[in-house]
């Protein structure tokens, strides 16, 4: 998150002799980003973050892609990936292309014997059902129903669950989940018209400092690949820390939605960005208020990028048939809209309870093996209406 922030004693000046009560120096660690061009912190380790004891055999977890891309409107019900104990395990890619993979996620259990690091990307994890606390070597961030919860690449870190029952919608990305240029003044604020402000944002708010030398597990994924290392001390031995780089959290339910007389363009509902791709957050708002408005979207062609709805709560009320945890993904290339009906329906509505997760892509995306079993095979003829089905003598 692009604001400074402190958490735990630190010394006066960077790079001097910070020492240990028994006098020894604590491990001081540079976590850049962009090599030293980006935002960065600076962290103090009880130990030094290097001390390697072995690494096990790594192995493969890339997705696991499906020939050729068709040109289809897609549908997927979300619900149905199997819940797991394991949450790396739980993980499903259902969609990815070389700026985002989304997965879906019902892990049952906390990670206790072990931790993770994505060597290769940011991770977006959405909390769809669920609460916890995600620990991190940068301190704590409590999570709950709605959070964005946003580790920026090479973040270690466990999730911890109150419960078994958690679904979790995640997107991992190459470069990094930010909010949108377009809301930021030239400081790096968010502006006065942004949807939300610096306010709504959680970051970690108590340092959990271990002491502890022992066989810590973490598995780091790099390019694909996952590498089980095992270190000599406790990752999160961090004393202090203090910068611009570390994970936090932001609610889609203080998402402040912005309305207009007349139906407003996508771009409105726009939360973050990254290279290719946006993320968009769309919740409970007043309809438009001409008198001759139309709150039911129009069909449009999104020829530059596939358009990746997740269904989070509400009514939905352009579409039909809509479940929780359904994504549609309707492509590049070929117009969509309004399901038959929706449109004159809309017609007088006031307000909407609908709240989804929106990812756009600007470069195609491609399905998994994982996304096959979970596809709505006949979601591409759902736009014919009921008359015209009669007509076809199609059931
Ligand atoms: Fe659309």
């Amino acid at each position: 998150m692009p604001y400074y922030h402190q958490l735990g004693k630190i010394p006066a000046k960077r790079h001097t002799q910070f020492r240990k009560p028994s006098g020894e120096l604590y491990s001081e660690q540079l976590f850049s980003t962009e090599g030293f061009s980006s935002i960065y912190s600076l962290l103090y380790h009880n130990y030094p973050p290097t001390s390697i004891k072995h690494v096990d055999a790594p192995y493969d977890v890339q997705p696991k892609v499906m020939g050729p891309m068709q040109m289809l409107h897609r549908s997927f019900q979300g619900f149905n990936v199997p819940a797991e104990d394991d949450f790396l395990k739980s993980r499903k890619y259902v969609l990815v292309n070389d700026d985002v993979r989304i997965s879906l996620s019902a892990p049952r259990q906390s990670m206790t014997d072990y931790f993770y690091k994505n060597g290769d990307a940011d991770e977006m994890i959405f909390v769809h059902i669920g609460s916890g606390t995600l620990k991190t070597m940068y301190g704590n961030i409590d999570f709950e129903y709605g959070d964005y919860i946003m580790i920026p690449r090479g973040t270690i870190y466990q999730v911890h669950f109150k419960e078994e029952n958690n679904r979790l919608l995640i997107a991992e990305s190459p470069t990094p989940i930010v909010p949108p240029h377009k809301y930021l003044n030239e400081m790096g604020q968010l502006l006065e018209h942004s949807p939300f402000c610096e306010r709504d944002i959680k970051v970690p708010s108590s340092l959990e400092t271990h002491d502890e030398k022992g066989d810590f597990l973490i598995y780091i994924k790099k390019k694909g690949i996952m590498y089980p290392y095992h270190y000599m001390y406790h990752p999160f031995d961090v004393v202090g820390w203090d910068g611009f780089n570390y994970p936090w959290a932001f609610s889609i339910h203080n998402f402040e939605p912005i309305t207009g007389r007349i139906h407003q363009p996508p771009p409105v509902h726009q939360t973050f960005e990254a290279r290719n791709f946006v993320v968009c957050s769309f919740c409970p708002r007043l309809f438009d208020y001409h008198p001759l408005s139309i709150p039911a979207p129009y069909n449009h062609s999104n020829v530059d990028s596939d358009e990746v709805l997740y269904y989070v709560d509400g009514d939905f009320m352009s579409r039909k048939h809509v479940t929780k945890g359904m994504i549609t993904l309707h492509p590049g290339g070929i117009p969509h809209g309004p399901h038959p009906g929706t449109v004159e329906k809309s017609i007088g509505a006031k307000e909407t309870k609908e709240l989804a997760v929106m990812i756009d892509t600007f470069h195609p995306l491609f399905l998994t093996e994982d996304a096959l079993s979970i596809e709505d095979k006949d979601y591409y003829l759902s736009w014919m209406s009921d008359r015209d089905r009669d007509e076809m003598l199609i059931p």
